[in-house]
This record gives structure tokens, sequence and C-alpha cells, in this order.
């Protein structure tokens, strides 16, 4: 099993976002029972509270379903996990910090995996979700390609298929 969690400020917009994509793209593969998928924000503010509508709605306008409730993250789960995939560089920074600078080797920008590594433009402030989709869905397909090379034996994934 491989333990993915995908962290943002808020856990109402980009987390979430790339939690449901990633989880469709897994399932769209047949890997979801290979995978643990989780998301959270790096602050409580929002804890509770439903995926933020507009995030919401372009993730319906693409096909992408699931609900999400905003949780706070704790040191152990990045402890625990496998791979921590933050949306920019803010993130990194708090979750860092959050660690005492621990776990540094399995913590990463999600578009760092794309050919163009960048932070995913935070649609709180740019209020363009679109963009913001679209920077999660390259990231998370770059990540699962990258994931499915790494770990081809546990998997028993065979590219042919
Ligand atoms: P997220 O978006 O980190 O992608 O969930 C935000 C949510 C709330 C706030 C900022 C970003 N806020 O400042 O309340």
């Amino acid at each position: 099993m491989i333990s993915v969690i995908f962290v943002c400020l808020g856990n109402i917009c980009r987390s979430p976002m790339a939690e449901l994509v990633f989880k469709k793209m897994v399932e769209e593969r047949g890997l979801a029972n290979s995978f643990d998928i989780v998301s959270r924000g790096t602050s409580d503010e929002e804890e509770g509270n439903p995926v933020y509508y507009p995030a919401a709605r372009v993730l319906r306008e693409h096909g992408v379903d699931g609900t999400h409730r905003a949780l706070q993250l704790t040191k152990k789960e990045v402890l625990n996990a496998d791979y921590v995939l933050v949306m920019d560089s803010s993130n990194l920074f708090d979750v860092l910090r959050l660690t005492g600078g621990q776990c540094s080797e399995k913590i990463f920008k999600l578009c760092s995996f794309t050919p163009r590594p960048r932070d995913v433009a935070d649609p709180w402030y740019t209020r363009d979700f679109e963009k913001a989709f679209s920077d999660i869905s390259e990231g998370c397909s770059c990540f699962l390609d990258y994931i499915v090379e790494k770990h081809a034996d546990m998997l028993g994934y065979d590219s042919r298929h």
C-alpha cells in the first residue's frame, strides 16, 4: 500500500481537488487497492467544512465525483505517509515547520513532477479554479506515472495494459 497525502492551506480547494482527481486516475488504471489517498490542510481554519463551492463545481464539470471535509494535517500523519504532496512553497515551509525539518525526502510540490515545475496557483486569490484544476490534473498524472515506474514490482503493473 502506498500512502499519499495532498496538502494545501485550508483543505477546501486545492488539496481536496487533488485527492479526488488522483483517486479517479488511480481507479481508472486499476490501482485503487494499492493506494491510501487523503488530503489535509496546514491550517485548522476550515476544519469540518466541505469542498469550497467553485472548486466542487469545476470538479463536477470535469466528471470528478466525491466529497471531502476539511481536516488539519498532523505530524504523525506525515511520519506515517509515503508521499506528502504540497501545492506551493508556502505549504512546503509549513509542513517542514510542523515536522521540525524531518521527512523532507518524502515531501514534494505536486507540480515538481511535471516538465515545468511550479506552484499550483492558489485559486482562493486568483479565482481561477479552472487553472488550478488544470495544474492539479497535470501534477497528478505526472506523479502517477512516476509512482508506477518507481514501484512497478509492488504494483504488479504492466505498462502494456
Ligand atoms: P486551499 O484554499 O488552501 O486551496 O484550501 C484556501 C482556503 C482558505 C483560505 C486560503 C486558501 N483562507 O485564507 O481562508
